[in-house]
């Protein structure tokens, strides 16, 4: 099939504004977006950028505004979207180069949760054990893989860059609810500040943007029922 592949452009380093370059792009309709893009790359105009990594939806690195959605260009297949496809950087985040943003404000909020196990206490003879009853508490949230899609479709966060956004709480609730960790309360505290948690208004965008399919707004409503009860 041909698909008409819209692109959003924009080299900082010498266009003025974005603007919007067609592609007539011949596509199997079970290859997916990214394939359409390497092949632009590839035959029709290699200042085309853009990043991938994996492309088997498990880096995060393609993340992109697919048809108006926040989607992993590896997992949408062209036959889904039809015969015109427009493709656009992720919102809220400066363009490096077309459809590659500048991650670093995203990031520093993932770091700012602590997302590693902290305990201080003596490690036991053999491993730090945990039930599975323990362990499925925060199995939805290890499944993240910080491709952005959920941040950067908050209303919220379009509002306020400066909250702290869906995706840095899924990593924190992923060490909150873990029995092993002893830095919950700590990342409670970095959350129940001005700019975290409380700033979700469960508008949902977040769960469907999910590529991961992660329950976002209920981890969400369980760290903010943590800050609310104590109820580790
Ligand atoms: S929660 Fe889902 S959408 Fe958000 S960063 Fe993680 S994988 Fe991506
Ligand atoms: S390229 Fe890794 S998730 Fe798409």
């Amino acid at each position: 099939m041909r698909v008409m592949l819209k692109i959003k452009r924009f080299n900082p380093e010498r266009d003025r504004e974005p603007y919007w370059a067609e592609y007539e792009v011949e596509v199997e309709p079970v290859d997916r977006v990214l394939d359409a893009l390497e092949y632009v790359k590839w035959h029709l105009d290699g200042t085309l950028t853009f990043r991938r990594s994996c492309a088997h939806g498990i880096c995060g690195s393609d993340a992109m505004l697919i048809n108006g959605r926040n989607r992993l260009a590896c997992k949408v297949l062209v036959k889904e979207l039809g015969a015109r496809i427009t493709v656009e950087p992720l919102r809220g985040f400066p363009v490096i180069k077309d459809l590659v943003v500048d991650m670093e404000s995203f990031f520093a909020k993932y770091r700012a949760i602590k997302p590693y196990l902290i305990n201080d206490e003596p490690p036991p003879e053999t491993e730090r054990r945990q039930s599975p009853e323990e362990r499925a508490r925060f199995d939805d949230t290890t499944k993240c893989i910080l491709c952005a899609a959920c941040t950067t479709s908050c209303p919220s966060f379009w509002a306020n860059g400066e909250y702290i956004g869906p995706a840095a709480i899924v990593n924190a609730h992923r060490f909150i609810f873990d029995s092993r960790d002893r830095g919950g309360a700590e990342r409670l505290a970095i959350l129940n500040a001005r700019m975290g948690v409380w700033r979700c208004r469960t508008i949902f965008n977040c769960v469907e943007a999910c590529p991961r399919g992660i329950d976002v707004t209920r981890a969400i409503a369980e760290v903010k029922r943590a800050l609310l009860f104590s109820s580790l």
